[in-house]
């Protein structure tokens, strides 16, 4: 069976993580636990990029080696995505063997391909940027550290590979997302597209993987970052199990990268003799303001405060919630905490509180027996039969929000059909209303824990806590079937794990 396989960029190494990065790697993990419940098998890659000018710099300053520096710093990403249930299956760091060893293989088979040559490079140099800029680039002034430089390096043949490229993007509308970007990258493919400098003298950059055809030389970050894609699942042509899960169905990376992955990353397989991935989806900034959320903008917000005071899943829920993908979305302690009142302490909890109270107290903690249904009661199950379906559509179409917001729709539809029923007015009076409100009780509690079971993905934590309230621990997470919380099944014991914040 071929392998449902989601990436994340890999993640630079010079800096601790952000909430711009963590987003990322929390959309790969809700997107890769949604295809886990329809029973894909799911392969999800993240890790670290851990060669390259900035890293070298980083350990420079604090005056350690590289390695050092890289060893310390990855902790502080697996940490991180311990603590905000990152359910990955693998793990790659650029500075690993299995990685490095695939890294030259490929170079030395691009190389022997006449694919990569040695040229004289008279040009412009952005050091912060570490590529070679154009004229045109360095006069608009926006990239900072700029010197001329004239250099011998190796070139791969990008530019041989523009116009299939085109045709592949224009005949293949699932490959670049959202639309917008694919224009994007079509506008940057209309001028003639240069060569690729994938080497960096090592009188300048020792840190990174030597070239195995010349050893006075290190490979660009990118072409031996970009390749973990592949490395990591086992590349080589004939390897079943690499062939099993290539191609990826889902580049997951920020707009900042685009022209990295969809040009360099997409010509170098071309190049190699792979098939592209399915799709490469390039989501918007987190801003802190006006700007981008980002290290050397020194606005960043650090996710572990959010999460001691606020919990890991409602700030799993709010960065799902909120960004449109494709979209930029700013981000506000005052906007988290509205989104968390209104969705999940008001609407969410307060259900949560509603059901459990009224059958501990009423029903003696356990599932009542319903009876005949009515009309009201029909049109409820109606609906909500419906919205798995449709939930489900929308994560296949990488419109998160609006899946989360059809789970809520049915929330607020079963909280108004418990306060038309009022079942605590009828609860304790003869046998026949009493019947009814056991009905209203049973159908609410059943379609709750549809709505808990649909945010597991999102939440992993909090719904876990909520089904075992409503004693359905037992019930497969992908089951979306109505009737299934059992006659007579005792509930647990808590509250709504969605305390209200006040402010
Ligand atoms: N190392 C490269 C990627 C190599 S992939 C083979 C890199 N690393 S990064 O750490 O700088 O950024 C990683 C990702 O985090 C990028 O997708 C980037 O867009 C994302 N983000 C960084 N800041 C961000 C925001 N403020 N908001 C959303 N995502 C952001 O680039």
């Amino acid at each position: 069976m071929s392998k449902f396989y989601l990436t994340t960029p890999l993640y630079y190494v010079n800096d601790k993580p952000h909430l711009g990065t963590a987003y990322t790697t929390i959309l790969a993990d809700v997107i890769s636990r949604y295809y886990k419940t329809m029973n894909e098998d799911v392969f999800f890659l993240t890790g670290t990029d851990e060669h390259g000018q900035k890293v070298q710099e980083a350990a420079t300053k604090r005056q350690i080696e590289p390695k050092v520096h890289v060893d310390e710093y990855v902790i502080e990403f697996k940490k991180l995505w311990e603590k905000l249930h990152i359910d990955y299956d693998d793990f790659i760091r650029t500075t690993e063997k299995r990685h490095s060893d695939k890294v030259k293989k490929i170079l030395q088979q691009l190389f022997d391909d006449g694919e990569i040559y040695k040229d004289k490079y008279e040009g412009m140099y952005s050091v912060s940027e570490e590529r070679f800029i154009t004229q045109k680039e360095a006069e608009e002034g926006e990239f900072r550290q700029v010197k001329k430089l004239v250099e011998e390096n190796y070139f791969f043949k990008m530019s041989k590979y523009q116009s299939k490229l085109i045709k592949y993007i224009k005949n293949n509308p699932e490959f670049i997302q959202p639309e917008g970007r694919k224009n994007e990258v079509l506008g940057f493919l209309n001028k003639p597209l240069n060569d690729l400098c994938i080497s960096r003298p090592k009188s300048r950059l020792k840190w990174g993987i030597e070239l195995p055809f010349d050893n006075n030389y290190v490979t660009y970050v990118w072409f031996d970052a970009l390749l973990n894609y592949i490395t990591a699942i086992g590349w080589d042509h004939n390897e079943e199990s690499f062939r099993e899960t290539w191609p990826a169905n889902y580049h997951l990376i920020g707009k900042d990268i685009l022209t990295t992955h969809a040009v360099y990353w997409a010509t170098m397989l071309l190049a190699i003799g792979l098939p592209l991935p399915k799709t490469i989806f390039a989501h918007g900034w987190w801003l802190s303001g006006e700007s981008k959320m980002s290290k050397s903008l020194g606005n960043i917000i650090n996710p572990l405060n959010l999460i001691d005071k606020y919990g890991v899943d409602s700030l799993r829920y709010f960065l799902m919630k909120e960004m449109v993908l494709g979209k930029d979305s700013t981000f506000t302690i005052d906007l988290f905490i509205e989104r968390y009142n209104s969705d999940l302490a008001n609407d969410f909890g307060n259900l949560v509180n509603r059901v459990t109270i009224l059958i501990h107290k009423h029903f003696n903690s356990r599932i009542p027996e319903p009876g005949n249904y009515n009309e009201i009661d029909l049109e409820l199950i109606g609906f909500a039969k419906t919205t798995p379906q449709l939930v489900i559509k929308d994560i296949e179409n990488l419109k998160i929000p609006d899946g989360i917001e059809k789970i809520l729709i049915l929330m607020r539809k079963i909280n108004k059909y418990l306060e038309v029923k009022s079942p605590w007015k009828s609860i304790k009076s003869d046998s026949s209303q009493r019947s009814e409100a056991a009905t209203t009780m049973y159908i609410s509690a059943d379609l709750l824990r549809i709505c808990t079971q649909l945010l597991n993905p999102v939440m992993p934590n909090k719904t876990t806590v909520i089904l075992k309230m409503l004693g359905s621990t037992s019930i497969k997470i992908n089951n979306y079937s109505t009737n299934l919380v059992k006659v007579g099944q005792k509930l647990g014991n808590g509250k709504s794990p969605f305390p209200r914040i006040l402010i």
